[in-house]
């Protein structure tokens, strides 16, 4: 085979870790490409027909972010094989993995197969607390194991079928839009790296809400943990959410 890219777009964390993961199953060349950096310019990245990408999104609301969609259909798949990870925080994923293989398609990319990971709610950290966890490590890892014996066989048996429904569920966004308190030092990190540029670089303890998506990742870069959502929304949301996010739901491989 070629290369191995590991591709994700993860704004608190957990998506990275499913995916790399999945990745040490592979131990030749490997490169990331971080979907939150805009510095990085993703029309140039081309991949060939031998190349593996492991392409693995956060579920907001059970479908891709928008800002990721965008970002991914920017690259030249060139028919590399993807496996797709969509990872949740232990409510559900629904459409998630069919728009992500919907929009790897039209990038010209080969959907070779996909995992749907469980990872650490990152609005509500108590949902899939500490996951993935060893046990999930393991799943994982094994999984990784037949997703490259498969590969290596040929994956003759075509594309990858993965469940969800057109059209896509609505998702009309959260109203969780950290703002910062008197402890932000306006170091500017956070307006820096906020993948919508929603926080203002002359007002950093600030957020616009209509630009914001939500995806938390100010609240986990913020050196002195200044950014915060509104507290009385985030119990709201958690009491609503008890009963779908309770249990310990499992993470899933399809292969062809
Ligand atoms: C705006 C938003 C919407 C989310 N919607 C869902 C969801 O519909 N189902 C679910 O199980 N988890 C949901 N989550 C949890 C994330 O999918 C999960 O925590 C994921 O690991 C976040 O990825 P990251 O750690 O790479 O940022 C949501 C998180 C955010 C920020
Ligand atoms: S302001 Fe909103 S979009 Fe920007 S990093 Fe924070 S949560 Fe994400
Ligand atoms: S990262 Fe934190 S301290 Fe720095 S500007 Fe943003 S809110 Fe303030």
């Amino acid at each position: 085979m070629g290369k191995l890219y590991i591709i994700y777009f993860s704004p608190t964390g957990g998506t990275k870790k499913a995916a790399g993961i999945i990745g040490s199953a592979w131990d030749c060349e490997k490169e990331e490409i971080d979907l939150l950096n805009p510095d990085r310019d993703l029309s140039k990245c081309r991949f060939g027909g031998d190349d593996v990408c492991i392409v693995a999104v956060p579920s907001f609301g059970g479908r891709v972010p928008g800002t990721a969609l965008e970002r991914l259909a920017m690259l030249q798949g060139g028919k590399a094989s993807a496996v797709l990870v969509a990872v949740y925080g232990n409510r559900d994923y629904e459409d998630t993995l069919l728009e992500l293989k919907d929009t790897l398609d039209g990038a010209g990319f080969f959907c070779a197969a996909a995992v749907a990971a469980v990872a650490e709610h990152s609005i509500i950290h108590k949902f899939g607390e500490g996951r993935p966890d060893d046990r999930d490590k393991s799943e994982l890892a094994a999984y990784a194991q037949r997703i490259r014996k498969h590969l290596e066989d040929g994956g003759s048996k075509g594309e990858v079928k993965v469940p969800g429904s057109r059209p896509y569920r609505e998702y009309n966004g959260v109203p969780m839009k950290p703002a910062a308190d008197k402890s932000c030092i306006r170091c500017g990190r956070c307006a820096k790296e906020c993948p919508v540029q929603a926080i203002p670089q002359d007002d950093p303890a600030g957020v616009d809400r209509e630009r914001c998506i939500s995806c938390m990742h100010c609240i986990a870069v913020c050196p002195v943990k200044a950014r915060h959502n509104n507290k009385l929304l985030l119990s709201a949301a958690a009491q609503k959410m008890k009963k779908s996010c309770g249990g310990r739901k499992e993470n899933q491989l399809f292969l062809p």
